[in-house]
Parts: C-alpha cells; structure tokens; sequence
C-alpha cells in the first residue's frame, strides 16, 4: 500500500488562530471592496483553504477553475467534492479546441517537453487565454500563491495592482506556510486532492507535475525537466503586476 504523504500540519496555536481570523477578515474586506471579485482556483490545498474561507462565510466572490483538459482525473473530481460539500458549483474555463488543435498539429501534443519556449505556448493557450477571458469580467482577482512556494514568489505581495489587467489582484496566503495550509484544512475539514497525500505538494497538468522525494522542493515536480527560474507558466507574469497602490483597487 502506497505511504501517505500528507504534509504535517502546524499546531493551532495562539499565533495561528490569529492569523486564520486575520484571513477571514481579509476575504470579508475584499469581497466589500470589490462587487466583482473572483478567486482563480487550481484546486490545490492553498486555493481550498480560500474556497472555505468564501464559501463558509458565503461571500459573493466568484470560484472558477482553468480546466485545461490535461489535469488529473483527481483534479477535475474536486470540483464534484466542492459541489458536494458546499453546494457551489465552481465555474470552468476550458481552452479554444481550435487553438489546442493547431498546437497540436504544428508541434505534437506533448511538445512541451521540448523546448521552454513550447511550454510557454501551451500554457498559454491552456491556461492564459481562458484566464484572460475568465477575469475579463472582474475588478478584482484572488490567488492561493505563497512567498515560500518558489525563487519567483519570494518578493509577493498581499494586494497588488494587476497592470496587464488594469484590476486588483489578492495572495491573502502570501505569508502562510505549508504546515498552516494543512492546519486550517484539516481543523475546518476541508475536502483535498488525494494527489497530496501521494507526494503531489503542487499540482499542476499532468503530464507536468510529478510526485517529489522526501526533502524536495515542493515546486521540484513541477516543469521538472526545466531550470528553477523558468517555472512560471504566465498567470502570474511579475512584469505585469506591480504593487498595489492603496487607493487605487
Ligand atoms: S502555476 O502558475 O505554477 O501553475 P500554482 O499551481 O503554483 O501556479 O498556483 C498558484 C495559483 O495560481 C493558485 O493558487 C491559483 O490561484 C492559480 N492557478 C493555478 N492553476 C490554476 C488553474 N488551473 N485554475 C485556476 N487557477 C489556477
Ligand atoms: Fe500544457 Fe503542461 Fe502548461 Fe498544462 S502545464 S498547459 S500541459 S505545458
């Protein structure tokens, strides 16, 4: 039987209660702010802890999943979990099939393995496109990603202004480590990928993401075939986003 590789919680101590009631004030302040807002969610344990926080507070921010069509069948269940434990049904954005289909027919299917730069492409027309339509609508976005995920996240902020998007973008986990993740999923018993618990810390496609070993990086499956600084896959362009002017949301 396979080992399960749940990462350990933190212990719910003073200091993360207060930071689980800051996260709750945050959302609520956000969901205020902003009448259009809408949480990007991969499904993975960070955007499940902003699903509850939403959804359990039943704050209009909308939820909606980039389902590219190359995501794990344990992905693509999660959304049949949220339905049934919240009753919400998280809105999909799928690729244009003529995009995939050109893509496809130029390179190979699987062309990403190739060169970075064929990567690039098929995340932009798996994932990019479909998120520029799925934000098209908003004023406001909110993300699961932290500081501690990557070289590239380490500078993230909180609230930032979305330049490419013209409209405000939100990390409330910016400052959340792995182990708080864990603790606020299991203390308001959160449904999770079972991907997780099988050595998956992030999820992405699955031809792209592969389990890592004891003591890797937990972004180490990720485009693992590809350096450290080029694991980005566009929905989170640093050049684009600079940091939020208070006043300007
Ligand atoms: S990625 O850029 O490398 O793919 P990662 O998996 O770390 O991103 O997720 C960071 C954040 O990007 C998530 O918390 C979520 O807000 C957003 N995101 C990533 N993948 C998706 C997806 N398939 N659908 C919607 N949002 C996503
Ligand atoms: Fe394509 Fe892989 Fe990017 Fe998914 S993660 S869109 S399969 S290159």
């Amino acid at each position: 039987m396979s080992q399960d590789r749940t990462p350990a919680a933190a212990p719910i101590d003073a200091a993360l209660q207060a930071k689980i009631d800051r996260l709750h004030a945050f959302v609520d302040d956000i969901a205020q702010r902003h009448p259009r807002i809408k949480l990007a969610s991969s499904l993975a344990a960070e955007d499940m802890v902003l699903t509850h926080a939403i959804l359990s507070r039943q704050l209009p921010i909308g939820i909606f999943s980039l389902n590219t069509g190359r995501l794990h069948a344990e992905t693509v269940a999660m959304i049949d979990r949220v339905r049934e434990r919240y009753g919400y049904e998280i809105e999909q954005f799928h690729p244009q099939p003529e995009a995939v289909d050109e893509y496809a027919k130029a390179h190979g299917l699987n062309a990403f393995y190739e060169s970075v730069e064929l990567r690039k492409r098929c995340c932009e027309i798996r994932k990019v496109a479909p998120l520029n339509r799925a934000l098209s609508d908003v004023d406001a976005w909110v993300t699961g990603q932290r500081r501690e995920q990557s070289v590239t996240r380490a500078e993230l902020h909180e609230q930032e202004h979305d330049g490419a998007r013209n409209i405000a973008k939100y990390n409330p986990l910016a400052d959340w480590s792995e182990g708080e993740v864990w603790a606020y999923l299991e203390k308001f018993d959160v449904p999770v990928n079972p991907l997780h618990a099988r050595g998956y810390p992030s999820i992405g496609c699955e031809p792209c993401t592969r389990a890592v070993r004891p003591g890797e990086d937990s972004r180490a499956g990720r485009w693992w075939w590809e350096s450290r600084d080029s694991k980005e896959c566009g929905l989170h362009i640093s050049v684009s986003t600079v940091q939020f002017a208070p006043g300007a949301a």
